[in-house]
């Protein structure tokens, strides 16, 4: 199989002590695939010390540049840390931050005028997909998302009713979500909501897919060490 990005979102979970023992663990891992964690902002200054495999991202960035925006974090002190990537857009942020379209795209061009690579997520929520709504969601989502001018970005497509419930789409929606996406634009597609180490093999032979975006699974270090695995064979 070829090389999959895989990303952990740890959301407002961790600490020193286990972001080292995730670092002792991998340091014996050999993968062919990109691993990417992204912790809390308060742990990215322990990329300087990560394993060769492993990149840093942070899971959200200030939509501005920088100045009295108390409590925001910069896309270029996110960069100073040595990360690499920054999710925007992610469905809890949409949610409970009430963040638009518009600014996640100003939030991924912000990132990638500072060195990041946007890990920008979509995704319908339960009510559009009953209504039939999906794909209609997504070409919002991605016209005006996603920068026209960015080149390096990574989309994750998250349908918003699978994150955290346990259920996912069957093969054949993530497939034609994606082959939908990857007509659109030229760019990874992960895809999140509730992969675990059972479902992450299966999900990742799924035409389309360049990769998994894990939230409650990344936090187990046994189910992420076997995510990582199971394509390396
Ligand atoms: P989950 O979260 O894997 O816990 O469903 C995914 C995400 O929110 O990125």
């Amino acid at each position: 199989m070829q090389m999959k990005i895989i990303a952990g979102n740890w959301k407002m979970n961790g600490s020193v002590s286990m972001l080292q023992k995730f670092y002792e663990k991998l340091a014996d891992v050999k993968t062919n695939n990109k691993i990417i964690i992204c912790p809390p902002f308060t742990l990215l200054n322990m990329g300087t010390n990560s394993p060769k495999n492993l990149d840093l991202g942070a899971q959200d960035c200030s939509i501005n540049e920088n100045g009295a925006f108390t409590g925001d974090i910069s896309a270029a002190m996110i960069a100073e840390t040595g990360a690499k990537y920054v999710i925007v857009g992610h469905s809890e942020r949409r949610i409970y931050h009430n963040e638009t379209n518009e600014m996640v795209a100003k939030k991924a061009s912000i990132a990638a005028a500072n060195g990041l690579i946007p890990i920008i997520c979509i995704g319908e929520t339960a009510d559009d997909k009953k209504a039939g709504r999906t794909l209609d969601v997504i070409n919002a989502q991605i016209k005006t998302s996603v920068p026209a001018e960015l080149s390096d970005f990574i989309i994750a497509y998250e349908p918003v009713w699978a994150i955290g419930t346990g259920i996912i789409p069957t093969s054949e929606e993530i497939e034609s979500v994606h082959t939908h996406i990857a007509a659109l634009i030229p760019a990874p597609i992960l895809y999140g909501g509730s992969v675990n180490s059972n479902n992450a093999g299966q999900i990742m032979s799924i035409k389309n897919v360049s990769g998994v975006l894990i939230g409650g699974a990344s936090l187990k270090l046994d189910d992420f060490l076997s995510i990582i695995k199971s394509t390396d064979n």
